[in-house]
């Protein structure tokens, strides 16, 4: 099993699109995938069409024992042939675990209760839009982290905090964490701004910091998250393009995850 933390300091560079888009990827190549909606605002959970279960991500981080985990899985809307993804829903209740608890007395939870979970080949946990107790929990579950921007002013800049705390969860409580790369969204490659910007990234974090392909700007992204599908129901030229970029980046961070274990 694979747990892959999507983050980023900021709201609105697309944190969700790209752990859905990652999600589904994964299943069309036949994986059991689990989405863990960290977000209180619970976008994933939504765009998922989750069914309503008994519970939910904050119960976890209530009792964080591997039973209460399993009650808070549920079934989504989303189905396909080959594998699945089910999901552990937001609740607003969230907020009340992201507080500031100071990095000392951090005792990960989510990670604890995830300890003996089966069944899903890939884990994939949506951050909330900033780098607090929340997003901690999330790093300390996971094997990867993946950062999220968009190719603007301040994204070089929100990267390297995010990068930061990555690197600050490795060295105190998850040894095992593993910084995967940035994933550069919304990317208009004819604009020139955004072409500087992308040049700038991979000038302060070095080429292999970024996870390639780019995803490109795309309607077809919002009109699936509108209607609760994944990417790859949606029939457009623009459809096909996202999804084409996701299946990459997920074939590429299972590669990553597999070296790692072997270099153990
Ligand atoms: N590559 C993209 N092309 C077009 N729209 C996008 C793309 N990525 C994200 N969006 C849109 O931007 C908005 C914010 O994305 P979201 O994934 O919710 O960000 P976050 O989770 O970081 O807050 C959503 O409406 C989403 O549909
Ligand atoms: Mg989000």
């Amino acid at each position: 099993m694979i747990s892959i933390s999507v983050l980023s300091l900021k709201g609105g560079v697309g944190k969700t699109s790209v752990a859905l888009g990652l999600a589904g990827a994964a299943a069309k190549r036949g994986l059991a995938a689990l989405v863990i909606d960290l977000d209180p605002q619970g976008n994933a959970t939504s765009i998922l069409q989750a069914r309503h279960g008994r519970s939910h991500a904050a119960a976890v981080l209530a009792h964080p024992t591997i039973e209460v985990l399993q009650g808070a899985i549920t079934k989504t809307a989303w189905t396909f042939k080959e594998g699945r993804v089910d999901v552990v829903g937001s609740d607003p209740e969230l907020i009340r675990y992201d507080a500031w608890t100071g990095k000392r007395g951090f005792a990960p939870k989510l990670a604890r209760a995830m300890r003996r979970l089966e069944g899903y080949d890939v884990v994939i946990i949506d951050c909330p839009p900033s780098l607090g107790a929340l997003t901690r929990e999330a790093l300390a579950a996971s094997d990867l982290a993946v950062v999220v921007t968009t190719p603007s002013y301040f994204g070089a800049q929100g990267a390297e905090r995010a990068i930061d705390e990555i690197k600050e969860i490795r060295a105190t409580v998850n040894p095992g964490l593993r910084f995967a790369g940035i994933i550069v969204n919304r990317l208009r490659e004819k604009t020139e701004e955004h072409r500087y910007r992308k040049r700038e990234l991979i000038a302060i974090h070095g080429p292999g910091a970024i996870l390639k392909p780019a995803v490109p700007e795309r309607v077809a992204l919002q009109q699936a998250e509108s209607t609760g599908e994944p990417i790859s129901a949606v029939k457009s030229a623009g459809a096909r393009d996202v999804a084409k970029v996701f299946d990459k980046q997920m074939a590429r961070l299972i590669r990553m995850a597999r070296d790692a274990d072997a270099s153990e």
